[in-house]
């Protein structure tokens, strides 16, 4: 193996920038060259890449966003489009690739691995809905984002006796808004895991109120529902006045925590020594603090992968 390119694809996730840089760095130490291919599998289909040096990869480890852009391709989805992202990397002569992103990018990592070229996966998103990994790339980050946005809710809902429903993001995960949740101390924490009651969310509203707590915070998962929705609910049940906050992409963006800086380094480095093992069809994870690499096909079974005693404990602790 001489040359490898990278790329990120899906929804970015802070620490990707970081990530290029580990999987550059490392590939260089190792005598590798290195390819970036801009806008995810687009520009691969296209040819949109150049190759990286030393400096190109400097700057960026503290910054949000990825430096190589992402896209989500329709066209890679098709025989065509993966054809010509076939013929792009037997032209630029890149033997392997990293591929930095979530389980949609993975799925076109397998299909080029299956044509010839070594893929491996690092998961970067902050759903952390990847199996075989702990966590993904940017979950810390977009967790410590909700978590400085839930306090500065429950400070004006404090200072106006005000139900906030916040809209967390995760896509059909709910890690994100249960560990945003706990770390907030949201009274409730709705999530598409776990099954709620109507009853029981009214009837936490209103023995808070009754005790003289000045604000109340539900955090909804939009995997469950919108924060709209969910008030509408509220409403049909009670009369009680909420406000909504829709977080949005904020929770994307920012600069990586150290947590995910760390994660980075470790993932990239540890990609690029699995491409020079000769190995293909492998993604990155950590488990239990160590750092792994796994048949990418395990990324693809979607379990239960939420811990539902963090889930309990929210509860208890929320009374
Ligand atoms: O997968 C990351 C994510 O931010 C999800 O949490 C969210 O549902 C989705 O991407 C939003 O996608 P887009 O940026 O395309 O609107």
């Amino acid at each position: 193996m001489k040359r490898i390119g990278v790329l990120t694809s899906g929804g970015d996730a802070p620490g990707m920038n970081a990530a290029i840089r580990a999987v550059a760095r490392k590939a260089m130490f190792e005598g590798l060259e290195v390819v970036g291919i801009y806008h995810g599998y687009q520009g691969l289909i296209d040819g949109n890449m150049e190759v990286l040096n030393l400096g190109s990869v400097g700057d960026i480890i503290q910054r949000g966003g990825t430096k190589l852009y992402s896209a989500r391709c329709p066209e890679f989805r098709t025989k065509e489009g993966q054809q010509k992202a076939i013929e792009q990397l037997k032209l630029n002569k890149i033997d392997g690739l990293v591929i930095i992103g979530g389980d949609g990018s993975y799925r076109g990592s397998m299909t080029l691995t299956n044509s010839g070229f070594p893929c491996v996966g690092i998961p970067g998103t902050i759903d952390n809905d990847i199996p075989g990994t702990d966590y993904t790339l940017g979950f810390d980050t977009a967790l410590n984002t909700v978590i400085d946005c839930i306090d500065k809710i429950r400070d004006t809902a404090t200072s106006h006796d005000r139900t906030f429903i916040i809209e967390v993001m995760g896509r059909d995960s709910g890690d994100l808004a249960l560990w945003a949740g706990l770390a907030g101390g949201a009274e409730t924490i709705i999530i598409p895991e776990e099954t709620y009651n109507m009853e029981e969310v009214i009837g936490r509203l209103k023995s808070g109120s009754t005790r003289g707590k000045k604000h109340s915070i539900i955090i909804v998962a939009e995997g469950v529902m919108s924060g709209s929705e969910f008030a509408a609910k509220i409403k049909e049940h009670a009369d009680i006045e909420t406000r909504v906050s829709v977080l949005g992409h904020i929770q994307r963006g920012g600069s990586p925590t150290g947590r995910d800086r760390v994660l980075a380094s470790l993932f990239g480095a540890k990609a690029v020594e699995v491409l020079l093992a000769g190995h293909g069809g492998r993604a990155i994870g950590i488990q239990n603090h160590q750092v792994v690499d796994y048949d990418m096909n395990e990324a693809f079974e979607k379990g239960e992968i939420m811990d539902s005693k963090m889930y309990q404990l929210s509860k208890e602790l929320s009374i």
